[in-house]
């Protein structure tokens, strides 16, 4: 299902309309053309590809040249599609002007429409300026992967009422620093479904519940592709994990008893003359 170009205004008014926008990771250029032709509104080119594509433990390893590098794949394959590009850990960290001139490579040279940055009330200056340099911006709050060692784990955040309390600060500060979206992960689904009421920008959960206004997903979790236990807010869609081994194991037995390549089907043919020729001649 192809959809209209989708925009921060788009965005905006699904939330007052009341309609859920549903987002993914993506991370290269053949599964956007794949995502390009469905219904989903928005893709995120997260730093978690880190983990998912790169193979670290964490997303502390990502660097801006890593982030720009998929963006660009990404872009190519989408059309509709709004393209977010994740700020990797230390791209933002050190000042607002580290943190414009790094959301503006990945816009100018990632191509993305919009960045995301983690952090609440304390990163609000930073929000502020990258907006003000007319580039969109969507918030992270609660379990943000890069605190990961200052949270000790990756944690629910806001159980308790000081922490909820400064989860939905978050949120608040977040929205008046100039973001026109915001990603709620792992926050409990009461607290996720009152900000979710407090803000008029959008907010897209990932373990956070169905009170917010929209929901994403990295990919390669929602079709079962890790070996493993899921994250309990993943559910998998498909199995493609498993049918990805199967068609490889299917594949070598074929390669192996000969049955793959099928002659005539799978191979070019050349004249017999020529053949003969070239075989005189060795
Ligand atoms: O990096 C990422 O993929 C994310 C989502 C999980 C929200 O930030």
């Amino acid at each position: 299902m192809a959809l209209k170009k989708q925009t921060v205004n788009t965005l905006q008014k699904m939330k007052t309309d009341g309609e859920k926008i549903a987002m993914l990771t993506c991370y290269d250029y053949t599964t956007a053309t794949l995502i390009e032709q469905t219904a989903i509104e928005a893709v995120l080119v997260g730093d978690s590809l880190g983990m998912t594509v790169m193979g670290y433990e964490d997303t502390l390893p990502v660097t801006m040249e890593d982030m720009i590098h998929h963006t660009a794949c990404v872009s190519r394959g989408l059309k509709n599609t709004f393209l977010v590009a994740d700020m990797p850990f230390m791209s933002y960290h050190i000042s607002d002007e580290q943190a414009v001139e790094n959301a503006g490579r990945l816009i100018k040279e990632g191509h993305a429409n919009a960045v995301k940055l983690e952090g609440g009330s304390k990163y609000a200056s930073r929000i502020r300026a990258i907006v003000d340099a007319q580039i969109p911006v969507v918030g992270h709050i609660g379990l943000t992967p890069q605190s990961v060692n200052a949270f000790g784990g990756f944690k629910v955040q806001g159980r308790n009422e000081a922490r909820a309390k400064e989860v939905l600060e978050d949120a608040k500060k977040v929205e008046e620093a100039g973001a026109f979206m915001v990603t709620l992960e792992c926050v409990p689904e009461k607290l996720a479904r009152l900000i979710s009421e407090e803000l008029t920008i959008p907010t897209i959960g990932i373990g956070a519940g169905n009170g917010c206004d929209g929901q994403i997903l990295v990919y390669q979790d929602m079709l079962d592709m890790f070996d493993g236990i899921a994250p309990k807010f993943v559910k998998h869609f498909a199995h493609i994990g498993k049918e990805m081994k199967e068609a490889f194991n299917d594949y070598s037995k074929e390669v192996k008893s000969r049955e793959f390549p099928v002659s005539g089907e799978h191979t070019f043919k050349i004249d017999d003359a020529v053949i003969e020729a070239v075989r005189k001649d060795s």
